[in-house]
């Protein structure tokens, strides 16, 4: 059950066939449908795009023009404007969609309610005058910081009527990660709940954003809005502060009709990590995002009408924003919100939501199938699957074991898996099989989604040849792509477009995954390339968890590296060098993941410290992470170790001292 390798995943041939049934009834029904797609978006991609921006989203005005593209910053229908809130809601409340369920919630403790579009679209208008009402306006950030509630939905949704960008920070990152962001995206307001439910305990979100914001830590911050989930005693401060949600949403009008945006506003900004240190502020737009995510869940979820969605996925992170909210509700579908996760009290919680609300279409991550694995078939089995229709994956190359047990177990044998490989600045899904068109191979990905021009190349750009390993690359703008690194257009430019040098003008989206493709053209990721690690499919910077370790006081030095786990991924091995005075211990061992945790979050806790006398590095001083990389897994060390400037470093790491 371990990551899959090249020799095992080069052996993999099973191909799997979506049935006629399944094929017949699809948005996409064949492999010559697909490749019709593909042809004539290659051809005339912009077209290809406007066509689909013309019949899919509803505009207050047409653009002028398709794309302004000059290298690395693209622009998407110029002068046309938009509101994606619109296209969520009100386009819905015309048609017979009005009264069909937008947003089931199944709470963690078992409590529950569903939305119909009309009273979602009513909550959103509310909730977008109280906004308004504390001052928030047009391109204000505001920061999110919420449990899995339909209130998170609600004033994502909110935010995007009034055009303030939104900035929703994972409600299990820390108080010290929260206070980051919204110092980075000098947030007006937040929005947050006085706790969530989480593997049957209450994580206490006001008072970490108390913490976040004391000592006026974030000065931009004026008003904080809460809604009561949990019910415990909560600090409100006085003066003004802070705000009960329910206080102000009984006082307001539902009436507010969606800001006209232009296609170019900022729609949100996400944080995610990258090789170094600080995280990255990645900035969406309104129209294109709208477009790439509505078409995406379209086709590659072959969305029916009667169709029950759920992704298990937070609003936290990309896939919440872009397959929880916005592309379900964009095409009227009905999407489910699931507070929990599977725990030791209740192993087949998602099984019974499946029974329960008769889900149809099921996307997951590799990691939660793999605990799945270990708790044992009899909880799925025990349960009536029966509704669903399709299997879907996303986060971290899945295992071809996981894939078959996924497809037996949980599919019936029946369902089609897409494999869906994107990231948070890909807006939405760029590698993917079509799940009526694409036959699937387990652990691969498949084909690019029509309009995206994806490669797999070398350093310098050459495409590589058939089966060999290279840098998975995008060689055309799409309107889904990230517009720039929030306040450092600079950073973008560094990050995603000067690793592979533009040739003739042409640039060259560099993803940071390594990649083949097969004789078929199917493209499989291997994983990060660079200094990112993967746990539990979220991704977490080296550098980041090293900076967390180094301000400890007992840590003169911290290398981090990833080793491969068979439930999370990666888990995180940090090996420390001590300041003078400070003696390795279990205990301070400890201390120092916990020190981790309330740095960053407890995504980011190591699963093992290894105290060192001294790191392996260059002669100009670079941590040679190679080394230490191939030690926290036990293998043997390998490569070029001829720069390494002190050999005896390595001889000391080997025995483990
Ligand atoms: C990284 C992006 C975008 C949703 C969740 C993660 C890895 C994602 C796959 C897949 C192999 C995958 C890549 C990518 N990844 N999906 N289907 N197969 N790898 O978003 O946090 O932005 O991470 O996740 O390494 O670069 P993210």
């Amino acid at each position: 059950m371990s990551q899959p390798t090249i020799e095992s995943i080069l052996q993999e041939k099973r191909l799997f066939q979506p049935s006629n049934e399944f094929s017949q009834n699809a948005h996409i029904k064949s492999m010559a449908d697909y490749q019709r797609f593909y042809d004539t978006a290659k051809a005339n991609p912009e077209q290809f795009w406007a066509n689909l921006a013309e019949t899919e989203l509803e505009w207050f005005q047409k653009w002028d023009t398709i794309l302004d593209w000059q290298p690395p910053f693209a622009k998407w229908f110029v002068g046309g404007k938009i509101n994606i809130s619109y296209n969520c809601l009100d386009r819905h409340l015309t048609t017979w969609r009005k009264n069909k369920a937008a947003l089931i919630w199944e709470g963690e403790p078992g409590d529950s309610r569903t939305l119909t579009y009309a009273q979602l679209h009513r909550e959103v208008c509310q909730f977008a005058n109280v906004l308004k009402q504390l001052g928030v306006q047009k391109g204000d950030r505001v920061g999110i910081y919420m449990p899995m509630i339909p209130e998170a939905a609600i004033a994502m949704l909110a935010c995007a009527r009034i055009g303030a960008p939104h900035s929703v920070v994972f409600g299990g990152f820390s108080a010290e990660a929260l206070r980051d962001r919204l110092i980075d995206a000098q947030a007006k307001l937040v929005i947050t709940a006085d706790g969530g439910w989480r593997k049957d305990a209450i994580v206490p979100l006001k008072e970490q954003v108390d913490k976040a914001l004391a000592d006026g830590a974030v000065p931009s911050v004026e008003n904080v809005l809460v809604v009561k989930r949990t019910g415990q005693e909560t600090y409100m401060q006085l003066g003004g502060r802070d705000h009960w949600w329910h206080d102000l949403q009984k006082e307001v009008s539902a009436d507010c009709p969606a800001e006209p945006m232009d296609s170019e506003d900022m729609l949100f900004v996400l944080y995610t990590s990258g090789s170094t240190g600080k995280p990255k502020g990645v900035v969406h737009t309104t129209a294109g995002y709208n477009l790439y995510t509505h078409i995406t869940t379209k086709w590659i979820f072959d969305l029916q009408d009667t169709d029950v969605y759920w992704c298990t996925a937070d609003v936290g992170w990309i896939t919440g924003h872009s397959y929880i909210v916005y592309g379900p509700l964009s095409n009227g579908a009905t999407t489910l919100m699931y507070e929990g996760a599977p725990r030791a009290s209740n192993p087949g919680c998602f099984w019974d939501v499946i029974e329960k609300y008769g889900v149809n279409i099921f996307y997951t991550a590799p990691t939660a199938i793999r605990a799945f694995i270990k708790m044992g078939e009899q909880h799925p089995n025990g349960r009536n699957l029966s509704s669903l229709r399709l299997l879907g994956t996303v986060g971290e190359p899945i295992n071809p074991e996981a894939w078959m047990w996924y497809h037996r177990v949980i599919g019936g044998e029946r369902c089609p898996i897409v494999d869906t490989w994107w990231q948070t600045e890909t807006g939405g899904i760029m590698i993917t099989p079509l799940p009526g068109a694409i036959s699937t191979k387990p652990g691969s990905a498949t084909l690019p989604f029509p309009g995206i021009i994806a490669d797999i190349v070398d350093l310098e750009g050459n495409s590589v040849p058939e089966n060999e390993g290279g840098y998975l690359a995008v060689r055309h703008p799409w309107p889904g792509m990230m517009r720039t690194v929030y306040g450092d257009p600079e950073r973008f430019r560094r990050t995603y477009w000067e690793h592979i040098p533009p040739k003739d003008g042409k640039y060259t989206y560099f993803a940071g995954d390594g990649a083949r493709k097969d004789e078929d053209g199917y493209f499989w990721v291997m994983g990060r390339v660079d200094d990112v690690l993967n746990v539990s499919g979220h991704r977490l910077g080296t550098m980041e968890v090293e900076s967390a370790l180094v301000s400890h006081p007992a840590v003169a030095e911290a290398a981090v590296v990833g080793k491969p786990d068979d439930l999370k991924g990666e888990e995180v091995v940090a090996f420390i060098t001590l300041e003078g005075t400070y003696q390795a211990s279990e205990e301070l061992s400890k201390e120092l993941k916990q020190h981790v945790v309330k740095e960053i979050g407890a995504i980011a806790r190591p699963g093992e410290i290894r105290f060192t006398d001294a790191l392996p590095k260059t002669r100009s001083g670079k941590i040679m992470r190679r080394l230490l990389r191939n030690l926290a897994s036990g293998q043997e060390v390998s490569g070029d170790t001829s720069t390494l400037e002190d050999r005896s470093v390595l001889d000391k790491l080997r025995q483990g001292t």
